[in-house]
């Protein structure tokens, strides 16, 4: 099968995330998001990595020198040149959809879809602030929505659940208006290239993980 490179776009909060890992489990195109690996920097304790974390904490973004610098090293790995990605929080600005377009261009590869999901600010903060994660396997909670069967404790391997640095309501707040003033314009770039699906992201996860596999199977 040829790579397929899908790109899951949307506000903070939208559950690009939660929806990415539940495709991975179907179709075991790699996971690819930034801030995953910006997070996973923070072992590394260089001055680099801490100044990507205070980018993060202050709900700002890390400049597209180093997002795409990250970003190409990440897809040129053999999984992903095997399979393609499910591309998750990138890209999120202009310089970051082109360097895109030319990444794939450069091997002759396109993209297969652009997922478009959609939440207000107030469903934002709501979903954030809730949010909890496992520091082990990744896996996402929501406290009200979707808790664990053991109050903060994951399900799957017993692991005390954290609070990203950054999902507090007032950080939550100046994500989403970054997103509106840098990101939102890449919904009518990629309408324009005839690639964007819009995703209805404030229905239930399980409605919205059926649009998604009918999607990437029409792909
Ligand atoms: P990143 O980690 O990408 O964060 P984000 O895009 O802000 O998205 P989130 O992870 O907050 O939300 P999500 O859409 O994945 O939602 P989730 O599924 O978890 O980036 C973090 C930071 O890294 C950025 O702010 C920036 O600093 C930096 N960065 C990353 N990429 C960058 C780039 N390309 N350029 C520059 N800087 C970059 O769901 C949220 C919660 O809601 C969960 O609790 C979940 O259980 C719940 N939930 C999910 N779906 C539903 C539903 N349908 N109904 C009810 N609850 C739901």
């Amino acid at each position: 099968m040829d790579p397929k490179y899908v790109i899951f776009l949307g506000p903070p909060g939208s559950g690009k995330g939660t929806q990415a890992k539940r495709l991975v489990q179907e179709t075991g195109i790699p996971h690819v998001s930034t801030g995953d690996l910006f997070r996973a920097m923070k072992v590394m304790d260089t001055p680099l990595a801490r100044r990507i974390q205070d980018v993060m904490n202050r709900g700002e973004y890390v400049s597209d020198e180093i997002t795409i610098e990250v970003l190409k090293e990440r897809i040129s790995r053999q999984d992903v040149r095997e399979q393609g990605a499910i591309l998750d929080g990138f890209p999120r600005t202009v310089p970051q959809a082109e360097a895109l377009d030319q990444l794939l261009a450069e091997s002759s590869l396109q993209l297969s879809a652009v997922l478009f999901f959609d939440i207000t600010e107030d469903e934002a903060v709501r979903r954030i602030s809730g949010r909890r994660s496992c520091p082990e396997c990744g896996r996402i909670y929501h406290v009200e929505f979707d808790p664990p069967e053991v109050v903060e404790t994951c399900d799957a391997d017993g692991v005390a659940l954290v609070q990203r640095g950054d999902d507090y309501p007032d950080v939550v707040r100046e994500r989403y208006q970054v997103y509106l003033a840098k990101t939102s314009v890449l919904v009518d770039y990629y309408r324009e290239k005839d690639v964007l699906i819009d995703i209805d992201a404030m229905r239930d996860p399980d409605r919205i993980a059926e649009d998604v596999a009918q999607v990437i199977a029409q792909e």
